[in-house]
């Protein structure tokens, strides 16, 4: 029977036994996969590990202050945060297409952590490997040519550390035989914040998927208010677990109000949230009348640029889970 305290012992002897005295690389997405390969390679290889985390400027609100408080603070792991905002920001300037801001991204990110290995291993010697934090479902789905695929292949889905076949690195991969929930014992018994554990996924595009149509940095301000009002609602009203992912969406559309005696002219934000088992079918979470009001209500007043708040009431299929 399945007990996470026998799993860590063999993954981490299994992990030492491949990594011997050679350096690794894990690149951090925030999420709880990447965290937890992490932690194992850690408790296997100690500081042979460095985590890197790069800062795409499309992140969420306390996402970068999170990682570092978590891994440099809390677990003491090696961890070197990129910030390359500005890189991402211009390469994304008057983009429009989903496919397209995807496509960037994901090479932009290629060749930021390319870069980052490379400096890295001037500094303290050759590095071998790569880690990632492929799960059991991903290891299948690579394999098998069934419907369920080919949907989840409607978007094409760079998850951040998704590099490409030519890397140079060996890979290790300790998640490889592991479902989510056994990843999440995992992250829990070895010290992974309750936070973490829990998080909902977060697309590895970021934000900039989230921001409909063209992205830059004041409209992902704006969404990242928004967004961090409607995960601390959620969060508040206790219900963040039941949610498979929750967020805001900030459109184009700019709609006409009023405030005070004035005439206001701005952008419409969307609120999804959505119950779901795998994410390939998802529906519109039934959020109670008050807790949307205390949304709608928080997201006007607060976050500049918005003066009207809509709830996606589509379930998927036919809609997707996110809007782009
Ligand atoms: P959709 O919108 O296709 O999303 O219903 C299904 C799940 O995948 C996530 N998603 C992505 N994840 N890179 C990722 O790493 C992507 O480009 C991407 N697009 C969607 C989405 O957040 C949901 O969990």
């Amino acid at each position: 029977d399945w007990t996470s305290g026998s799993v860590i012992e063999e993954t981490v002897e299994q992990i030492r036994s491949r990594i011997g005295s050679e350096r690794v690389l894990c690149a951090l997405s925030g999420g709880v996969d990447s965290a937890v390969a992490a932690l194992l390679i850690h408790r296997a290889v100690g500081d042979q590990l460095t985590c890197v985390f790069v800062d795409t400027g499309c992140l969420r609100a306390g996402e970068r202050e999170q990682v570092v408080e978590t891994f440099s603070g809390h677990l003491h792991i090696p961890l070197v945060v990129v910030d390359a905002k500005r890189r991402f920001l211009a390469r994304l300037a008057d983009v429009v297409d989903p496919e397209q801001k995807r496509k960037i991204i994901g090479e932009e990110f290629i060749r930021v952590f390319e870069e980052e290995a490379e400096r890295l291993a001037e500094q303290k010697g050759p590095i071998a490997f790569l880690a990632q934090g492929t799960l059991y479902p991903d290891v299948i789905e690579s394999t098998s040519h069934d419907t369920a695929s080919t949907a989840k292949r409607i978007k094409t889905h760079h998850n951040v550390g998704g590099l490409p076949e030519d890397i140079k690195f060996k890979l290790v991969e300790p998640l490889r035989t592991l479902f989510k929930d056994e990843v999440r014992e995992i992250g829990q018994a070895l010290g992974l914040p309750e936070e973490w554990v829990w998080r909902h996924p977060f697309p590895g595009p970021g934000l900039a998927i989230r921001v409909i149509g063209p992205v830059d940095e004041g409209r992902l301000d704006v969404l990242r208010a928004a967004d961090k009002v409607v995960i601390e609602e959620i969060r508040k009203a206790g219900i963040y677990r039941e949610l498979g992912q929750a967020f805001a969406v900030l459109t184009p559309i700019q709609s006409v109000g009023v405030m005070g005696d004035g005439r206001t002219y701005a952008n419409v934000v969307a609120v999804r949230a959505v119950t779901t088992g795998d994410f390939m079918t998802a529906d519109w979470a039934r959020l109670s009348p008050d807790l949307l009001a205390r949304i709608s209500h928080r997201l006007v007043n607060e976050v500049p640029g918005v003066n009207r708040v809509v709830y996606d009431i589509t379930s998927k299929p036919p809609a997707t889970i996110e809007w782009e």
